[in-house]
Parts: C-alpha cells; structure tokens; sequence
C-alpha cells in the first residue's frame, strides 16, 4: 500500500513490520496515517496484531521493519520528539495508585514542566473529562477502569499532546461508561486531536470512527472511512474479511 501520510498526518505507519524474537510475524507490511481531528480505529480479533501497532508507536518495541512516525518523528529514532507528542491513555500506565486524582495530575503536570496550573484548574480538568467532584480527593487505587481512563485523559489535555493512543478502551466498561467515554474521545477529536485506538467492539468502533482499519493475522485487510461505510454491514464486512472473502490491501 502507498504511503498515506499528508501534511495533516499526526501518526504514521510506513511499511510496518514486527517479527517477534520467537518468529511470530505480529505485522506484516502495515500503513496507515491518522491525521489532526481523526479518530483512527483499528478493528481485529484477539492476536490480529492491534497491540503489537500501538505499542511501535509508543516505542515499547521496536518494529522489525519499517516505521513509527509521531509528528515527523520516527518513534524509534527520535523517541523523546516523539513521545511529547503523545499520550498513551490506558487503566494501568502511569497513574500512581497511592495519590488522588488531583494529586496524579498536579504530579504529571510538573513533570511536564507545567508549573502554572492550580488546583481549581485540576478540578475542572477532572469535571470535563467526568470524574465526579467526590472522586477528586480519593486514591487511585479504589478507581474503575473508566475512572483511570479519565483521569489519563485529563493528563493527556494537560501535557496538550497532539496525538492520544488507546489500545481497547471501551472493554470491560459498562454501556453508560462506554458511551461517555466514546463522547469524550469525540470532544478532543473535534479540538483536533489524531486518536489512535484498538477495539474488537464492531458497534462501537462505527460509532465513533473516521476512520476503520481491518487487521487480520498481521495485516491491514481494510481501510475505509466512514462515509464509505455509512450504508454497510460493518459487521457483515468485518466477518467477511476474516474468512478471507474479500482478498487483501497488501496482497
Ligand atoms: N512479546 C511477544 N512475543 C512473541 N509474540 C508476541 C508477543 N506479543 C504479541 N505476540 C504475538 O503477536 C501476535 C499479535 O499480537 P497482539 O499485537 O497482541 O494482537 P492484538 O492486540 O490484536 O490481540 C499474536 O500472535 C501474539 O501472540
Ligand atoms: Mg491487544
């Protein structure tokens, strides 16, 4: 597949390989670029190779071919340039189970270089992305899912990065928390935010994508955006694509 990657592109793969030590091709060739105000989706079953991807990008591995860029950064060559544009929101990175809420954000922050910041300025950060005021002063360690999700997201909008990661963020909440956490997501896509997120929820993946990519045993088998699909079986596709009925990008 040709390289996508326009002046927008925030993430891009080029030609991106993974071959784990024990032999397991995870990727195999895979490119795609998600611009500024996108949400990128990339749907798959378990082992598709969703995670192996986010995390080339997060340069926690290295590919075997290819590249990561964030910003023009290639993830494995610049990997400071690239990593301050980004942030990697999930329920067990980062946060510090032993400090509140305010407290992990009032830490990041400074960690970030971010001095000016008060705490009423925390407390609204925490009330837009939907953590309950009564929730603030309390330890990390007691929080949901959802709740340490929102909580990533305010460090996220605090450390203003240009481009935010999520490998299944919608798995394991519940159908309210699901949807709040979809709305939020759209609201920094809207601010112009490149999301990357992973998902095997098919419903959810329509909803909120402007973009859906297919993987399969390592590949990119589809790449659609969503006017493409408005009138489809998205599920229909995707069950397609997994029975190998409608060929491949890469082939
Ligand atoms: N550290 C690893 N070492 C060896 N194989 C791995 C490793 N991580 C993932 N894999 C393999 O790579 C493939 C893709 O995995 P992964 O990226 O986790 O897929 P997904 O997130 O879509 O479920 C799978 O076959 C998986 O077993
Ligand atoms: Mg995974």
């Amino acid at each position: 597949m040709e390289n996508t990657a326009t002046n927008n592109s925030m993430l891009t793969a080029v030609n991106l390989s993974k071959k784990y030590e024990d032999g397991v091709l995870a990727l195999d060739n895979v490119s795609f670029s998600v611009n500024k105000g996108e949400i990128f989706t990339i749907l798959g079953a378990n082992g598709a190779g969703k995670t192996t991807t986010i995390n080339i990008f997060l340069n926690f591995i290295e590919p075997t071919e290819g590249e990561a860029l964030i910003g023009g950064f290639v993830t494995h060559k610049e990997p400071l340039k690239a990593k301050q544009k980004v942030a990697f929101v999930s329920e067990n990175v980062m946060l510090y189970n032993n400090f509140s809420a305010l407290q992990n954000l009032d830490y990041f922050a400074k960690l970030g270089g971010n001095t000016s910041l008060t705490k009423d300025d925390y407390k609204n950060i925490l009330l837009r992305v939907g953590l309950q005021e009564e929730a603030h002063n309390k330890k990390i360690k007691g929080f949901s899912k959802g709740m340490r999700q929102k909580c990533g997201i305010a460090i996220a909008i605090i450390k203003n990065a240009e481009a935010i990661l999520l490998d299944e963020p919608t798995s394991g909440l519940d159908p309210k928390a699901g949807f709040e956490f979809i709305s939020l997501l759209k609201s920094l896509r809207d601010e112009g935010k490149a999301i990357l997120m992973s998902t095997h929820d098919i419903f959810r993946a329509k909803e909120i994508s402007d973009t859906i990519g297919i993987m399969n045993k390592g590949k990119l088998v589809m790449l659609k955006k969503q006017d493409e699909l408005k009138d489809q079986n998205l599920e229909q596709i995707y069950l397609d694509y997994m029975a190998g009925h409608n060929g491949e990008l890469n082939a």
